[in-house]
């Protein structure tokens, strides 16, 4: 985190408090997704990628889970555990690319392709998440695909990711046009540059990014799969191709190991939304409360059940 002027310090400080108060007297706990703010992720009682979070909120014996991320995160949540309270502080974190795909256009595929099994990106709302067979995060995808039985795939909504899978998988896989619009930003130019800047690095890259990045990476992973990645390797220096907020603890975990940016900045705007000012009112008020509709809920379990069970 920057250097805060101290007033502003010992604000924080007495927002830190409230915050493990209010969690105490709500019996809550706290997620924060990997690209969080420093310190949200510092009072966070479980850090992880969506699949870690999703399984984590399955299993919490808290009533209340607040839900640091965006909104697709927290109705995850709320779909594998309806009698909890789900909480997203920000009400307007969204995810662009969640939003990109809705259900007349998913139907439409489907008409199209009958003989085709749908596989949804956690990133999508419950209400495509219900229209799809099984769900996959970054770090399964290739397993769940790999995993259907019919050969011809649907794979919405991350074209990216589809491109990815594509590369380990013999499936005729039909990608759904969207992207997320902080990893199509990391070029391949940059890469290049930081690469010839840093030529012992390892160059380590989120599976949204486009195939010329892909291309480029020493390794391909969720982004909890970085943290794994970079503990195991005997390289001292890596090119992070993700959202800057893995930085965190990646630095943190490995203070004698050095991590760079290929740009300067790599922000996804509504993963920075989440303030702890947010979190302080979201537990002092009890909002926002994210909830599914049950017929909707029933069907996106069954997608993202079926995914629990692989691996
Ligand atoms: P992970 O599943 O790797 O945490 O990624 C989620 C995400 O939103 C990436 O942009
Ligand atoms: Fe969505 Fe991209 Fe932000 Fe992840 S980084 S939440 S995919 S916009």
């Amino acid at each position: 985190m920057e250097k805060q002027h101290p007033e502003y310090q010992d604000y924080l400080e007495g927002l830190k408090d409230e915050i493990a108060s209010l969690k105490k007297k709500r019996n809550a706990v706290i997620l924060a997704h990997n690209y969080q703010r420093d310190e949200v992720q510092e009072v966070a009682d479980i850090c992880g990628d969506s699949l870690g979070l999703s399984r984590q909120a399955a299993r919490t014996e808290a009533d209340v889970i607040v839900f640091c991320g965006v909104h697709f995160m927290a109705e995850s949540a709320a779909i594998l555990s309806p009698r909890k309270t789900v909480l997203l502080p920000v009400q307007e974190a969204g995810c662009p690319m969640a939003d990109m795909i809705d259900v007349p256009h998913l139907r439409e595929l489907k008409r199209q392709h009958p003989d085709a099994q749908v596989v949804t990106y956690v990133n999508s709302s419950a209400a495509i998440k219900a229209e799809s067979d099984i769900c996959c995060t970054s770090a399964n995808a290739v397993e769940v695909v790999n995993s259907l039985d019919t050969r011809k795939i649907i794979f919405t909504p991350d074209r990216n990711l589809a491109f990815y899978v594509s590369r380990f998988s013999d499936k005729e896989i039909i990608a759904y046009d969207g992207f997320c619009p902080t990893h199509i930003l990391i070029f391949a130019d940059a890469v290049k540059r930081a690469k010839a800047e840093h030529p012992n690095a390892l160059f380590v890259a989120h599976p949204e990014c486009t195939p010329d990045v892909i291309d480029l990476a020493d390794h391909v992973c969720s982004t909890s799969g970085m943290y794994g990645f970079v503990r195991e390797s005997d390289a001292d220096e890596f090119i992070i191709g993700t959202e800057s907020g893995i930085l965190y603890r990646l630095r943190q975990q490995n203070p004698q190991k050095k991590f760079y940016l290929p740009s300067e900045h790599i922000l996804c705007p509504n993963m920075k939304m989440t303030t702890l000012d947010w979190l302080a009112q979201s537990l002092r008020y009890m909002r926002y409360r994210v909830e599914v509709p049950e017929d909707i809920r029933q069907k996106a379990k069954i997608a993202l059940d079926r995914m629990l069970k692989i691996g």
